[in-house]
């Protein structure tokens, strides 16, 4: 994908008062890490939208920092019953916002006094406000929470054969099931699950702010999570297991996030090994092996363009270039071969979800990352 195109596909997204919708038909809301990763985009196109589109994704935050996951700018009565409040969700999502100003501050960009508290107080809440798991990671409330949302890690909650009705329906209950303080959702009676991929997510992205100047009383709380992190990889299944998850032992490639924060030479292996996780067009959401292992269905097994982008920077930072190339050749070949959609099927390239996406414009990051390690 050209920058050009990149920037096309979000010129068309864009909606007051200054965000990129996901795509315009199916997800014409603000999504919260969409919209993180549609800033690393405008950002890397030079443009001031970046800050822009933070500020909005940031703009609807409590006094207490808690940042939710969706905002219905134009329809603030949209889905009110079922969120029980009008404008936002009552739920949040990974916090890219930290990487996004920190990546925005790599491409030269200033970013506002104001922003940069608004994601300091955000990702304080995660970490101070939030349940526990036992073995201390920071409990998502909601499946949603993660951004993966029909992962066969979920199955134990609705059993049976997968049916995405059902499905939904459980999750309305498991909406309802979430405990709030002062309207914050700080914990549940149903499902507080220590998702390693969301905690590894917390703690780099505390890392990435301070790496950029800010957050640093956050540092110490980050490295214990990273450690709780490390603490759940298992050897035998060769990835990181989720905490409190039930029977949650289902090998997908958000649990390989772990990467970011605990960097083993074994998890990459399986990120590009085509026994397990590799691809041609970018890794597999689920590991090839497992029986929910379904290559064209949604968050069950296709390639995601947001996961392939942040485990081809865990492994670039981890100065695994080999992998980081081939996760990135992969992101933008997917790119090319689904013409921009949502995700793809990890063999064929085939476009699966919504098309155009916002989300899929990163590959014009890794076609960057590419032209630069060309030597000449
Ligand atoms: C789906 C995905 C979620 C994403 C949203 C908008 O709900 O599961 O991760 O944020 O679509 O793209």
């Amino acid at each position: 994908m050209l920058p050009s195109a990149a920037g096309s596909v979000l010129e068309a997204a864009w909606r007051d008062p200054g965000f990129c919708v996901p795509h315009a038909g199916t997800y014409p809301f603000q999504w919260l890490w969409d919209s993180c990763f549609h800033a690393v985009v405008w950002a890397e196109l030079g443009d001031e939208r970046a800050a822009v589109e933070l500020a909005t994704a940031l703009a609807q935050q409590s006094p207490a920092g808690f940042v939710p996951h969706l905002t219905y700018w134009a329809d603030p009565e949209h889905h009110a019953p079922f969120w029980g409040r009008p404008t936002t969700s009552s739920i949040t999502q990974p916090p890219m916002y930290a990487h996004a100003i920190a990546h925005c501050h790599r491409r030269g960009m200033a970013m506002a006094d104001e922003l940069v508290e608004r994601a300091e107080a955000g990702l304080r809440f995660l970490l101070t406000r939030r349940a526990r798991t036992a073995g201390g990671l920071v409990a998502v409330v909601h499946p949603w929470e993660t951004g993966c949302d029909d992962s066969p890690r979920w199955d134990d909650w609705c059993p049976g054969p997968f049916r995405g009705e059902d499905w939904y329906e459980v999750k309305g209950d498991l909406v309802r099931a979430v405990r709030l303080d002062g309207g914050d959702p700080v914990g549940s009676d149903a499902f507080e699950v220590g998702a390693v991929g969301f905690n590894a997510l917390l703690a780099w992205n505390v890392r990435e702010l301070a790496a950029v100047g800010a957050a640093s009383d956050l540092v110490g709380a980050a490295d214990e999570l990273a450690g709780a992190v490390a603490g759940r990889w298992d050897a035998e299944r060769r990835t990181w297991t989720d905490a409190d998850a039930g029977s949650g032992t289902v090998r997908t490639a958000d649990a390989l996030l772990g990467l970011l924060v605990d960097p083993r030479p074994e998890g990459f292996a399986e990120l590009v090994d085509p026994a397990a996780f590799g691809a041609a067009f970018g890794p597999r959401g689920v590991h090839r092996d497992e029986p929910s292992y379904q290559p064209d269905r949604y968050w069950r097994g296709p390639t995601w363009p947001q996961l392939t982008y942040l485990l081809a920077l865990a492994a670039r930072r981890a100065g695994r270039d080999d992998v980081g190339a081939e996760l990135a050749r992969g992101l933008v070949r997917g790119a090319e071969r689904s013409e921009g959609a949502e995700y793809w099927h990890p063999d064929t390239g085939q476009g699966l979800g919504a098309a155009p996406q916002s989300w899929t414009t990163l590959a014009v990051v890794a076609r960057r990352w590419l032209a630069e390690a060309t030597p000449g």
